[in-house]
Order: structure tokens, then sequence, then C-alpha cells
């Protein structure tokens, strides 16, 4: 038997043990998903905070609950650990490493560099290796199979690589990583045929692509069409509120056509670790090839300058009743970079608590699943804790601006106790009472 022929059956037979690198909002699902399946899971981390939480059987993660976690436990099904030492163990290892940008916005592949690195050391016949993390076409093949040659090792014979890009969607109820169809491009033909046993025993649908580089790719297209749209509506908010006219009724109308429209809508900027990143990828590998991606451009232009316009939002409401954002006191109504979640990463609501703080606002803000803000890499809110959201808390802000829509908010109350409300995200749309206190940014 082939090496592949030996690693398909052990898959099949859910024998062959699974690595998962980077314990983050991607690769924790997926942990999940294999020892529900009753395959052995290691999983890999550099952050040993992480790792002991992680085999106290404690989730840091808000929408995976410990329970999952400790059932795997339980049954010996995982463990975490930050010894590199051991990727020879696992048979399958798939990389969920961050891909973010520098502070010149261009691709940081460090995170993927120092996982080749580190798998460089241990890689040995059978294994297959796959990468989850969204990056720019090429990204598999020219720092993984370029760092893997060192070792002798053939690929598609004695060891398979494929890029198989992370759909998911934390917190969205309607979908799990079992259901999300899965994409997968290899390197060779038998790597492919790996990749689609491996994903194939853990989720519903495989789709194969014929490379790694369609496959790095497919996943930009999905974040750029988000981008790109996003920012469509964004800048026609921007128009219909000059005109008088409610965007959020028009997009409602509009989503009505059964076919050939697909609403987004608008916010108080991008925010999230991917659709306001992963553009950049694509745009920084396209200058390789003297090209220049336009839509990418334009919308990371329109969207970079909402928090702006909210801010001018928050400044005329003030001017409204008489007062400038110097010295008014701001509670800032949700933080997190969309609903629901417990992640503020890139969140725009900073964006705007920074300019607004630079003009001299005394801020606050109240978000049920960010108990206290941390040092991030461009801002500094780390002395800021939330604020309980109490009729009292609201009654004494001079102006609420709704950031962030979470569910379990009152709308109604906020808008009953509150002087001025700014709202981002049409949270209060069935709101009846004091609508004359509601402004749309
Ligand atoms: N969060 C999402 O919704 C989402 C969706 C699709 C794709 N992605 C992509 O998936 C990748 C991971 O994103 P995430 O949201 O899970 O990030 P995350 O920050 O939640 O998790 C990454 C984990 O990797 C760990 N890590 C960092 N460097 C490491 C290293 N050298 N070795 C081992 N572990 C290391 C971190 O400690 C962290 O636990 C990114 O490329 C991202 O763009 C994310």
């Amino acid at each position: 038997m082939t090496e592949k022929d030996v690693l398909i059956q052990n898959i099949q037979g859910h024998k062959a043990r699974i690595g998962v690198i980077g314990l983050g909002y991607v690769g924790l699902p997926l942990v999940l998903r294999f020892g529900e399946e009753h395959f052995s899971v290691i999983g890999f981390d550099v952050d040993a905070e992480k790792v002991r939480k992680l085999n106290a059987g404690e989730s840091y993660i808000r929408h995976i609950p410990a329970a999952r976690l400790q059932t795997l436990m339980k049954e010996r099904k995982f463990e975490a650990t930050t010894d590199f030492g051991r990727l020879a163990e696992p048979d399958c290892i798939i990389i969920c490493v961050p891909t973010p940008l520098t502070a010149k916005k261009d691709p940081d592949l460090q995170y993927i560099e120092k996982t080749a690195d580190s798998i460089l050391k241990t890689l040995r016949k059978g294994q297959l290796i796959s990468l989850e993390s969204t990056t720019y076409p090429g990204t598999t093949e020219e720092i993984l199979l370029e760092r893997f040659r060192d070792t002798g090792l053939e690929v598609g014979k004695d060891y398979f690589l494929v890029f198989s890009p992370e759909r998911e969607d934390p917190g969205n109820p309607k979908f799990s990583t079992r259901t999300i169809p899965k994409i997968v491009g290899g390197t060779t033909p038998a790597c492919l045929e790996a990749g689609k046993a491996l994903y194939g025993e853990v989720i519903d649908r495989i789709v194969t692509v014929s490379s790694t580089r369609a496959a790095e790719l497919v996943k930009l297209l999905e974040n750029i069409y988000r981008c790109v749209n996003i920012a469509l509506v964004n800048e026609l908010k921007l128009l219909a509120d000059r005109m008088g006219i409610d965007i959020w009724e028009v997009i409602d109308a509009a989503a009505t056509k059964p076919f050939g429209y697909t609403p987004f809508y608008p916010g108080p900027g991008l925010g999230g670790q991917c659709i306001p990143i992963d553009p950049f990828y694509l745009s920084w590998k396209a200058k390789e090839y003297d090209f220049s991606t336009r839509f990418i451009q334009l919308a990371g232009e329109v969207n970079t300058s909402i928090p702006y316009y909210v801010v001018d939002r928050i400044a005329s409401a003030l001017n409204d009743h008489g007062k400038a954002i110097r010295g008014s006191k701001i509670l800032v109504l949700g933080v997190a970079y969309k609903k629901d979640v417990d992640d503020v990463r890139e969140s725009p609501a900073l964006e705007i608590m920074e300019l607004l703080q630079h003009k001299g606002a005394v801020l606050s803000y109240s978000d049920p699943y960010i108990p206290q803000l941390h040092k991030m890499r461009a801002y500094d809110f780390s002395h800021m804790r939330s604020a309980e959201l109490t009729e009292q808390t609201i009654a004494h802000a001079d102006l609420v601006l709704i950031a962030t829509d979470h569910s379990s908010v009152d709308y109604q109350q906020v808008v009953d106790h509150a002087r001025i409300v700014v709202d981002t995200r049409n949270a209060t749309r069935a709101v009846v009472r004091g609508r004359d206190k509601i402004y749309r940014a």
C-alpha cells in the first residue's frame, strides 16, 4: 500500500490522529468537530494560558460551550500543548494561525512561517498538512512547500499538502462547522484525495478545486465580495442621509426581490478578523503582477471613512442640544465587532472611541460580552471596564452611541432613559416611544 492509501484508510477508520495548530476562533471548532467524530485530537498553541484553560476543560470563547470540550476530555479525545516537538504525533496537521496585517497594511506572515518551521523539524512520511488561515494565492506553495523541500520528502508521495479555507461565521446559529461546505485544493492529485478524505469524515459537503492557489483565491473572493458590497451600501447610506431617505427601509424593500439581489447592511465601519484585512492580502500580491485591484482600494477608502461620518453625526446630534463633543459624556453601547460575539478585533467601535477621545469626549462603554478592554495593536483602552446597562448609566450619559446591536439589549429601555441616541445599526427599528431622540448614523 502507498503512504496515501494507508493514510486514507486510517482517516476512514477514524484512527488517524489529528493535530490542530492555533486554538482560536477557527481552530477550536475544528478540534470539537473531529473529536465529536471520535478522532483523537492534539491541539498546539503558543499561548500557554489558553492551553492551560483548555486542558482544564474551560472554553474562552462565548459561543463554544465548555461542556462540549469537557465531553472530549472525559473520552480522552483531546489534549492541548505548547510542545511543538510533538508535531510528529498527528497524522493530519491543520494550521489555523492568525494572518493579520502589518502597521503598513502588508500581509504579516510570521505566524505561518513560524508554524512551517516547526512542522519542518518533525515532518515525516504519511503526514497530511492542511493550511486553513486566510492568505494570498501562492502561500501554501511559496511558504510551506518550499520549506518542506529541505526534508527530502516528496510531496504527493511521502507527505500531502492542501489548502482548505475556513468559513467559520462565529455565533451564527444557522450554520455549523459540519454543515458549511468545505473547499479543498491540493498540491498534487494525491494530496487532494487525502485532503478530501480527511474533511469528508467530519463535514457534509466537500468542494474540490484544481490547486491550492485556486482554493486560496476562493476565500479571498468571498471576503472581497462582502467588503465591496458593504462599502456600496455604506456609501449609499451617506447619500440617502443627505437626500432624507431611510436607507434601511430601502434595503428591506429591495431584499424582497426573489432573485439577483443579496442584502448587505451599512454599519459604523468594517470589523472583525476577516473583512477589513483579507482583501489587502490580494492587493499586495497583485502588485507582483503589475495589477491594481481598484475595487478593493475603493471599498477600503469608503469603509475607513465611515467611523469619521459617525463622529460627525454625533457632533451634529450634540449640537442640536447645544453641546459639543468636548466634555460630553458618551456611552458606547456594544464594542464587539458584530452582534452577539465576544470578539473586538478590528471593531469599528474602537476606532470611533479613539476619534471621540481625541475630541475630548468623556467615554464609557457597555457590552455584556466584553467585560473589559485590553491593549491592542492599534488601541489602548485597557483602563476601561464595561458599565452595567441600567436606567442610571443610560440617563447619566449625554449621548448613547449604539455601535453594536447585541440581541440581549432592550432598545426601548435605552431610548426611554437616554437624552440622545445615535444608532449605527438600526437597532432601534422596533422602538415606539421617543423616536425624536434617535439619530441614525
Ligand atoms: N475568526 C473568524 O471568523 C475566521 C473565519 C475564517 C477564517 N479565519 C482565518 O483563520 C485564521 C485564524 O483566525 P482566528 O480567528 O482563529 O484567530 P485567533 O487569534 O482566534 O486564533 C489563532 C490562535 O493561534 C495561536 N497562535 C499564534 N501564533 C501561533 C504559532 N506560531 N503556533 C501556534 N499557535 C499560534 C494564537 O495564540 C491563537 O490562539 C486567520 O487566518 C483568519 O483570517 C478566521
